[in-house]
């Protein structure tokens, strides 16, 4: 591990190894964990609820003033006009989980005024922690990250995530896979959004794409990627992506072939937006949560969006803890 952590990413990774340790313990009799349905293919167990009861409590434990946005009980727990918000997914992959599938994460970003500071995904099944301070690189475990130098799409490995709740547009995903499955050399599906984009850090994939997700599947591993080199965004290239549900990640110059290709697909709605590409943006069954949600400081707001900077020139640093 990288000497001196910075106090808030240290009990980032307290938070998650606990909430890790419970998810562990659970999967040693799977059959026992109950499951709920939040949707058609969209579900959640007590040991979602369980893990992020305790990050939560450790993070509101050290830093009581504070904001939360986590998926299960979103932005119930922690201040609510705090420049600091912690993002929380307590398990990225309940699917794989009910299954015993072994593909599933804890990941927890720290955002302070709408900017990824910290983040940590941890992956229980094989003791790996990936993080990442801003400006202070991406690690996994003791080693650092570098994303890949593969140069072409027709050599890359790239990773994805299918759409498969009611209302997602399956149709419009089944023509960029298409595009994009001729054009590379693999595509992967594992289940878990947080730990795909690590991989992309690691250099495992070289590029990733996925609509529909959530700002907790992507915010500690879009500091994380960057961190490692990399470059994300949405479809278009920009770097308004987090609370968009369209996400392309890779290294710059996968990025840039794979940019080229989904650019046509962006439903990232601009100021200018005419009204009609906003009733196409309220399709997916993830808009109902943004429509509803209170986002925290600097999220766009959900009818017209302001792009969020999560990398480029430095910003004023946060306090330390
Ligand atoms: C899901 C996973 C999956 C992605 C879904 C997410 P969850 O997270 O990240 O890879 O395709 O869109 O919802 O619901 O298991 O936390
Ligand atoms: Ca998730
Ligand atoms: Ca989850």
């Amino acid at each position: 591990m990288s000497q001196s952590l910075h106090p808030m990413l240290n009990i980032a990774i307290k938070a998650a190894r606990a909430a890790g340790a419970v998810i562990n313990r659970a999967s040693l009799d799977i059959e026992k964990v109950q499951v709920e349905a939040k949707g058609v293919n969209d579900f959640v167990t007590e040991v979602d609820k369980h893990a992020e009861a305790v990050i939560v409590d450790a993070l509101l434990a050290a830093y009581p003033g504070h904001g939360i946005l986590a998926e299960e009980s979103g932005r119930e727990m922690g201040a609510k006009d705090s420049e600091f918000l912690w993002i929380i997914d307590p398990l990225d992959g309940t699917t794989n989980f009910i299954h015993g599938f072994p593909v599933y994460a804890v990941s927890i970003a720290l955002a302070w005024r709408g900017v990824v500071q910290q983040a940590v995904v941890y992956d229980p099944n094989r003791n790996d922690l990936f993080y990442a301070s801003r400006g202070r690189g991406a690690y996994l475990n003791d080693r650092r990250l570098r994303v890949s130098k593969r140069l072409r799409l027709a050599d890359s490995l790239i990773g994805t995530g299918f759409p498969f709740r009611k209302g997602d547009n399956f149709k419009r995903y089944m023509k960029m896979f298409e595009e994009i499955s001729q054009q590379c050399a693999g595509l992967r599906r594992p289940g878990a959004a947080s730990l795909d984009l690590c991989y992309v850090a690691a250099g495992y994939y070289d590029g990733f794409f996925e609509t529909g997700l959530s700002p907790w599947d992507i915010a500690a591993a879009s500091l994380i990627i960057t961190e490692a080199g990399g470059l994300i965004g949405n479809f278009s290239g920009e770097a308004d992506f987090l609370y968009q549900r369209e996400v392309v990640a890779g290294n710059p110059k996968v990025y840039g072939q794979l940019v080229n290709i989904l650019t046509p697909y962006t439903r990232v709605i601009k100021e200018d937006d005419k009204p009609a590409a906003s009733a196409d943006a309220a399709s997916d069954a993830t808009d109902a949560f943004l429509a509803e949600a209170t986002l925290p400081t600097a999220a766009p707001e959900p009818v017209k969006r302001k792009a969020i900077k999560v990398s480029g020139p430095r910003t004023p640093r946060p306090p330390r803890g």
